[in-house]
C-alpha cells in the first residue's frame, strides 16, 4: 500500500488560524500544496481565546474537506500547546492595518505577540523548526520572534517578502507581454513596507535583461517601484481589507521552495542579516537565496554591487529596519550573547 512509502509527518503550527489569511491558506496546506502531494501534515491551529469559535468552524471545513494527507487538526489558545513538537511554525496571528495606516503603525500592539511566541516555540518546538512571520510588521516581528527563543538558530525566523515579489513579478509581466513564468530574478531588497527597493538590475525576462526589454527607466522608478511598494494599501483601498488570499499563496510558495526546493531560481526571504551586502547584522532584511529543499536558503552572492540608485534604495529600507529594531528594543531581551 502506499503507507509504505508515505514520508513523515509534518505537524505545522498555523497562528491566526481562523483570520482572513489563515482561511485561504489552510486548505493549501491541508491539500499538499505547501510541502508537496506525498508529505501528511498535521494542523496545529493557534487562536485567541475569542478566536476559537470561528476556529472551530474552519476545522470542520478542513475535516469537510476530507484531504487524504491531514493526519490531525489541533486547536487551542495556548502557545505551548500550538508550537509543541512543531516541524514548521506559519505566523500569522496579530492585527492588519486599515486604511491609512502604515504597517509599521501595528508595532505595537502586535511586536508584543511575536515575543510570547517566540517563547513558546523556544520552550516546546522541534529544535529544527523553520519559522515564516506574515503578520505584520513582518521583519521586525521576525526579529522579536527569534530574540525570545535563545534556543533556536535565529536563521531559521524568515519573514515574508514573497508576496512582494509575486506582486513584482506580475508586473513585469504585464508590462512586457510575457507569462509570469518567463520572468526570474526580481529581487526585493529590506522591510516588507513601503521602503522596500524591487530590484530588476539582475531581473530577466525571457532570458534577457529586464532593464533591457522594458527600456523605460521612468516606468521602473516612478511607476513600477512605487507601484509594488504600496501594493498593499492599494488593495486595501480597493477591498476594505488587506490582502489575504494573495498572502497565503505567497506564504505556499515561500515554504514550498524552502522545503520542496527551487533549485536555481532566485526568491527574496526576509532573513537575519550576517553583513552580507553591506546590511547591519541582526536586522531581518529581505535578500535574494536559492533554495535547494530540505528548509535550507543559501544567499545569492554572486552579484555585481548595486549601482548608486541601487546602493541608496537598499539604504533607505535599512534604515527604516534599524529603527524599528530601537523600537522594539524592550522587547529584545536575548538579544545579546546570542547572535553576534
Ligand atoms: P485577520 O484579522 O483576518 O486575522 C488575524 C487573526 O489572528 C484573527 O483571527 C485573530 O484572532 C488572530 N490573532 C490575533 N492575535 C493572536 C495571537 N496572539 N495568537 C493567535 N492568534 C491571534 O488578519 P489577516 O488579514 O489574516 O492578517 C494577519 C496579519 O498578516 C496582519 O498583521 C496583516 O497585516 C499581515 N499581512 C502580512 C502580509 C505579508 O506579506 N507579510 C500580507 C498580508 C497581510
Ligand atoms: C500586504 O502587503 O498586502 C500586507 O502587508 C497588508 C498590508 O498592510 O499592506
Amino acid at each position: 500500500s502506499a503507507a509504505a512509502a508515505e514520508a513523515p509527518t509534518k505537524k505545522v503550527a498555523v497562528t491566526g488560524a481562523a483570520g482572513a489569511i489563515g482561511y485561504a491558506m489552510l486548505m493549501r496546506i491541508a491539500s499538499g500544496q505547501m510541502f508537496g502531494p506525498h508529505v501528511p501534515v498535521e494542523l496545529q491551529l493557534l487562536e485567541t481565546e475569542q478566536g476559537l469559535k470561528p476556529l472551530r468552524g474552519v476545522a470542520m471545513e478542513i475535516k469537510d474537506g476530507a484531504f487524504p494527507l491531514v493526519r490531525g487538526i489541533k486547536q487551542t489558545a495556548d502557545p505551548n500547546t500550538g508550537f509543541g513538537d512543531a516541524d514548521v511554525a506559519v505566523l500569522v496571528g496579530a492585527r492588519p492595518r486599515g486604511p491609512g495606516m502604515e504597517r509599521a503603525d501595528l508595532m505595537s500592539a502586535n511586536a508584543a505577540i511575536f515575543a510570547v511566541q517566540g517563547k513558546a516555540i523556544n520552550d516546546a518546538a522541534k529544535r529544527d523548526i523553520r519559522v515564516l512571520v506574515v503578520g505584520n510588521p513582518a521583519n521586525t516581528n521576525a526579529l522579536v520572534a527569534a530574540a525570545n527563543a535563545p534556543d533556536i538558530d535565529p536563521a531559521q525566523f524568515m519573514a515574508m517578502t514573497r508576496l512582494d515579489q509575486n506582486r513584482a513579478m506580475g508586473q513585469v509581466a504585464i508590462k512586457t507581454g510575457t507569462p509570469v513564468r518567463d520572468v526570474e530574478r526580481v529581487v526585493i531588497w529590506g522591510n516588507h513596507s513601503s521602503t522596500q527597493y524591487p530590484d530588476l538590475s539582475n531581473a530577466l525576462v525571457n532570458g534577457k535583461p529586464a532593464l533591457d526589454v522594458i527600456n523605460d527607466t521612468k516606468w521602473v522608478r516612478e511607476e513600477f517601484i512605487p507601484r509594488v511598494q504600496k501594493r498593499g494599501a492599494e488593495i486595501i483601498g480597493a477591498r476594505g481589507a488587506s490582502s489575504a488570499t494573495s498572502a497565503a499563496s505567497a506564504a505556499i510558495d515561500h515554504m514550498h521552495d524552502l522545503f520542496v526546493g527551487s533549485g536555481d531560481a532566485w526568491q527574496s526571504l526576509a532573513i537575519r542579516s550576517d553583513g552580507s551586502y553591506g546590511i547591519d547584522k541582526d536586522i531581518w532584511y529581505s535578500v535574494p537565496c536559492r533554495c535547494p529543499g530540505d528548509g535550507v536558503y543559501e544567499r545569492v552572492l554572486d552579484i555585481p554591487p548595486p549601482d548608486e540608485y541601487s546602493a541608496a534604495m537598499m539604504d533607505a529600507t535599512r534604515k527604516e529596519l534599524l529603527e524599528e529594531r530601537d523600537a522594539v528594543k524592550h522587547l529584545l531581551p536575548a538579544a545579546t550573547g546570542k547572535q553576534t
